[in-house]
């Protein structure tokens, strides 16, 4: 997989600080030039040499700062990086996942190959070793990722290959269980980010569907994929009337990974896969139109979660379904005002046919049944409304069920992969009333997230229920900077570790 181009080496490491055979070690410094626990033993093991140093007032602790140190003496590694950790009792998950990010920042470009982070030991309000060692982990790769693919002459490879995180030996268990969930979680959102950065013209439905085969063979999960033929068979009018749209074949894929006990009910979660969303024949402005090979993110981070459990081995029954196609204003393409049937038997007038992730979504909810779902979570960039109400930071939480709400705002928590709640209640419902066919695929410019959910709230009468609007939080935009973030593959891989029971 793609994926491997830069994978990176993560381990424990119990020696002294001093003892550590690494390149550099990476040392906290808190605001008023305090060294933390194990700076003070490397201090001791220099003679006052870090002491010295923070006396000169070239690092005072300040957040996020950077000082890199060469030839201490006493020490068997040849550097140590000096990272300000901001006020103690300021510290936050934010804080700590910045400052590890500073770290590998500052690092990433020098001749170190091999570092030691001493971070993990500093303490987070209501965090543990295992949550410091995960988040240093996946916030880590995610500062080391590069996409270049599609580059004629990748750029030299880094000289960073391994990080090893310096814990006590009390707390090695722990750390073992942190950094293994967070390699998991990481190669799980490299595969997701890979897929979404991967153009339109590479990336297509028949590529996602490769994707989960490759899969489905490393990590013996079963796999189907369905042509247009097979979901006309079971009725799926309305995701087939948007892939009509293009001359790409569509793919609906399915993956399960049987890791719970038979007949066990599973989790299925359901992916929005437009590998590209011009809009159809309601075609989008040009501008940032180009960003619109991120709308198979949702799908991505299906394939992403699925990495992350198959890596981990999950006790647990999981379906990933995916419906993929483009939207795309070709002669057969949906018309505004067309009236389609959805595979649960109700019509549709489509009034805009750039609404039409909720189109592909529905017949692959409806799809969902069969499989008899614990619970079923859809996750989609599915409404530019979303990022004007949250911005880019929480996904938008959407449910039927308020245990299921809970339990997903909790791993969001957890996982720092965050979500927010949003109401469904039947006033925005009526928004999506139609003159002439059961439902209207939008329900006007207010409250445009929200109705969506609704829409999709009409096909999951017979489970419980989640949808997460990821269209803030799965990519970011900008022309040089833009990219997929992998989330939120964090927040579905601890919700299932949780749902093992
Ligand atoms: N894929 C878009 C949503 C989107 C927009 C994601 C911007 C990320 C950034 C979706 O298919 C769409 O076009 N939604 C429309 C719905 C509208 C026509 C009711 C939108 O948000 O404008
Ligand atoms: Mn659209
Ligand atoms: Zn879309």
């Amino acid at each position: 997989m793609s994926a491997k181009q830069n994978e990176i080496k993560f381990s424990i490491k119990t020696e002294d600080a001093g003892k550590l055979r690494c390149d550099c070690i990476v040392v906290g410094v808190h605001d008023h030039r305090q060294l933390t626990t194990t700076g003070r033993a490397l201090d001791k093991a220099s003679g006052g040499h870090l002491t010295k140093i923070l006396r000169s007032g070239d690092m005072n602790g300040k957040s996020g700062s950077t000082l890199l140190l060469h030839g201490i003496p006493g020490l068997l590694a040849p550097r140590v990086l000096l990272v300000g950790l901001g006020k103690e009792d300021e510290f936050s998950e934010k804080r700590y996942r910045d400052v590890i990010a500073s770290a590998v920042e500052a690092l990433k470009d020098t001749g170190t190959e091999h570092i030691a982070m001493t971070l993990t030991e500093t303490q987070v309000d209501n965090r543990d070793v295992v949550w410091n060692t995960a988040q240093a982990t996946i916030v880590a790769s995610d500062v080391l990722y590069r996409f270049e693919r599609m580059k004629s002459k990748p750029s030299d490879p880094a000289n960073l290959k391994h990080i090893s995180f310096a814990t006590s030996k009390r707390q090695e268990t722990a750390a073992n269980k942190g950094l293994k969930q967070g390699v998991a979680v990481a190669h799980g959102m490299s595969l997701a980010k890979d897929l979404g950065n991967l153009p339109s013209n590479v990336c297509t439905p028949s590529y996602l569907a490769d994707q989960a085969r490759q899969l489905a063979k490393t990590y013996a999960f079963k796999c189907k994929v369905m042509d247009r033929a097979a979901c006309e068979k079971l009725g799926m009018g309305s995701f087939l009337s948007v892939a009509k749209g293009s001359d790409k074949p569509p793919a609906f894929i399915e993956l399960r990974h049987e890791g719970g006990k038979k007949g066990d009910k599973p989790v299925v979660l359901v992916g929005k896969a437009i590998t590209f969303d011009a809009g159809g024949i309601s075609l989008k402005p040009a501008a940032d139109m180009d960003e619109m090979n991120y709308d198979m993110s949702g799908g991505g981070s299906v394939l992403g979660t699925f990495r992350a459990i198959g890596e981990l081995g999950l006790k647990l029954n999981v379906v990933g379904l995916i419906p993929s196609c483009e939207n795309m204003p070709d002669a057969s393409a949906n018309k505004p005002g067309d009236i389609v049937t959805a595979m649960s038997g109700l019509t549709i007038e489509i009034l805009n046919t750039d609404a039409e992730g909720r189109l592909i979504l529905c017949d692959a909810l409806t799809y969902a049944e069969r499989f008899k779902p614990a619970a079923v979570v859809d996750l989609a960039t599915l409404t530019g409304a979303c990022v004007i109400a949250l911005g880019h930071h929480p996904s938008a939480l959407y449910a039927n069920d308020d245990k299921l709400a809970q339990k997903l705002e909790q791993a969001a928590d957890q996982a720092w992969d965050r979500v927010w709640r949003m109401p469904m209640w039947d006033e925005y419902q009526e928004q999506l009333k139609s003159a002439l066919a059961d439902v209207a695929n939008i329900g006007g410019r207010a409250g445009g997230s929200i109705t969506a959910a609704c829409f999709l709230s009409k096909f999951t009468n017979s489970y419980p229920w989640a949808h997460l609007d990821i269209a803030g939080t799965a990519y970011r935009s900008g022309r040089e900077k833009k990219g997929s973030t992998g989330r939120p593959v964090p927040l579905l891989t601890q919700f299932l570790i949780n749902q093992q029971g």
